[in-house]
């Protein structure tokens, strides 16, 4: 937090109306300096941080777009994007040819969710430009996605690191309760409640 301010600039910008990830992802084109760029989206929050630097280098070295992925029981992907991979895992790495947002699990073309971690490539711009509504009524950043896995290189990565989503209930209640057992300052005691529940 130091560095903001010395090694750092923070641009903030506003999306002030509610119309889905894609918008609020291109409310920022003016701020993106011709870079490949990460999205980070902060109701997932992930154990360690190796996995966006592993996606970082999987942008750098593709050219192309990269989400976090993690493989789900078949009833949980209506939750969220899927991908649809054209090859087999390799190392960690899945090259991705479609993306579909909250799919009917019948119509899940893989059980491998996009989490909320994306390192995108700058002409990602144009594509949400053009974007008509969609899952939900809202311009989705899936969508988006889902045009240049179509035209080029675009890969997820697996995550291999502690997940939680807090977007859902049980999801905020179990990030709540394990951080705060790996929390030294509350840890113990919340361990002691736990234990006294039984
Ligand atoms: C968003 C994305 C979805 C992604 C999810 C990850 O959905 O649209 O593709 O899988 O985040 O958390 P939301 O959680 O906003 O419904």
């Amino acid at each position: 937090m130091e560095a903001i301010g010395r090694d750092w600039t923070v641009d903030v910008v506003f999306q002030d109306r509610p119309l889905g990830l894609g918008h609020a992802v291109g409310c920022a084109a003016g701020v993106v300096r011709g870079e490949a760029f990460a999205v980070l989206l902060p109701d997932e929050i992930m154990g360690a941080p190796t996995l966006l630097d592993r996606m970082t280098s999987v942008c750098r070295d593709t050219g192309g777009g990269v989400v976090g992925l993690l493989r789900v029981p078949p009833a949980e992907v209506s939750a969220y994007g899927v991908i649809e991979p054209t090859g087999p895992e390799d190392d960690g790495v899945v090259p991705v040819g479609g993306l579909i947002e909250k799919p009917a699990p019948a119509d899940a073309p893989s059980d491998l969710i996009v989490i909320g971690r994306y390192v995108l490539t700058v002409d990602v711009f144009d594509r949400i430009a053009g974007l008509s509504p969609g899952a939900g009524g809202e311009l989705q950043l899936t969508d988006a996605l889902r045009e240049q896995a179509s035209d080029g290189p675009f890969h997820g990565v697996l995550c291999e690191v502690d997940r939680w989503d807090t977007g859902n209930p049980l999801g905020f209640a179990l990030a709540a309760v394990d951080l705060g057992l790996r929390d030294p300052v509350i840890g113990p005691a919340l361990a002691e409640h736990l234990r006294a529940l039984g």
